[in-house]
């Protein structure tokens, strides 16, 4: 099985001590962190802009990834690659230009991934995946952190790399949404590389490290609550 990694989102962060949580996420060993960008019109809310990504570039060596839930992404990649982005996650739903786009990002010498919503069916993928490094499902409907993993979702990650092993085996499978020690065992299980990860992190009462080690441990064990043999042995 591949190394699963993992990309804290700091949208569930207390912002007030942002640098603080991004430090500790890194030493107790994140991948990448994911940045949520949403501009009130792609999604129903907002969140950050390249000023943030300006500030997390001074305090973190890892690589900051940002997934831009907004109506025209090709306006502002410029600007987040000068803030100091690596990647970007553009999604397929309202750009008629995808292909464009992640031209765009290349262009960059940047990253670039497409990202699905929970609706998008995976076919939408096929043109796509050969052109991306990575792909990103969708667990939740994008906007809002906190909501609960979507189970159909678990079926779909697997289609998915079902897709990327024929067309682009190199390519990264990341999942949004959701994502806590339960969810982490069946995203792995279904094949995915990446987990995104805000509340499960940054939320935990037993703090970041604590958190961290908990999603370790479980991507470590994508078998074990859902074998019959492990069940019956309770
Ligand atoms: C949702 C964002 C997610 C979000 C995940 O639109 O794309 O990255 O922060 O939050 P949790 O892990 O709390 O579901
Ligand atoms: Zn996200």
């Amino acid at each position: 099985m591949k190394a699963v990694k993992l990309a804290p989102s700091i949208l569930a962060a207390d912002f007030a001590r942002l640098g603080e949580q991004v430090v500790e996420a890194e030493e107790a060993g994140a991948d990448r962190m994911h940045v949520d960008v949403m501009d009130g019109h792609f999604v129903p809310n907002l969140s950050m802009g390249p000023a943030v990504v300006e500030s997390l570039r001074r305090v973190t060596h890892l690589p900051l990834e940002t997934h831009l839930m907004i109506s025209d992404p090709d306006l502002y990649l410029d600007e987040f690659a000068a803030a100091g982005a690596d990647s970007f996650l553009v999604h397929w739903e309202g750009n008629n230009n995808l292909h464009r786009t992640v031209q765009r990002i290349r262009a960059l010498g940047k990253r670039a991934g497409v990202a699905i919503n929970p609706a998008t069916p995976v076919a939408m993928l096929e043109e796509i995946v050969q052109d991306v490094d990575l792909v990103l499902v969708m667990t939740v409907n994008p906007g809002f952190g906190h909501q609960h993993f979507i189970p159909t979702t678990v079926a779909k990650v697997r289609r998915v790399r079902e897709l990327i092993e024929r067309l682009n085996p190199a390519c990264e499978l990341e999942v949004d949404g959701g994502i806590d020690a339960t969810t982490t065992r069946l995203v792995v299980r279904a094949g995915a590389t990446v987990l995104v990860a805000g509340s499960a992190i940054f939320d935990d009462r037993d703090g970041v490290t604590a958190a961290m080690a908990r999603l370790q441990a479980a991507t470590h064990q994508p078998d074990e609550q859902h074998e019959p043999a492990e069940q019956s042995a309770l």
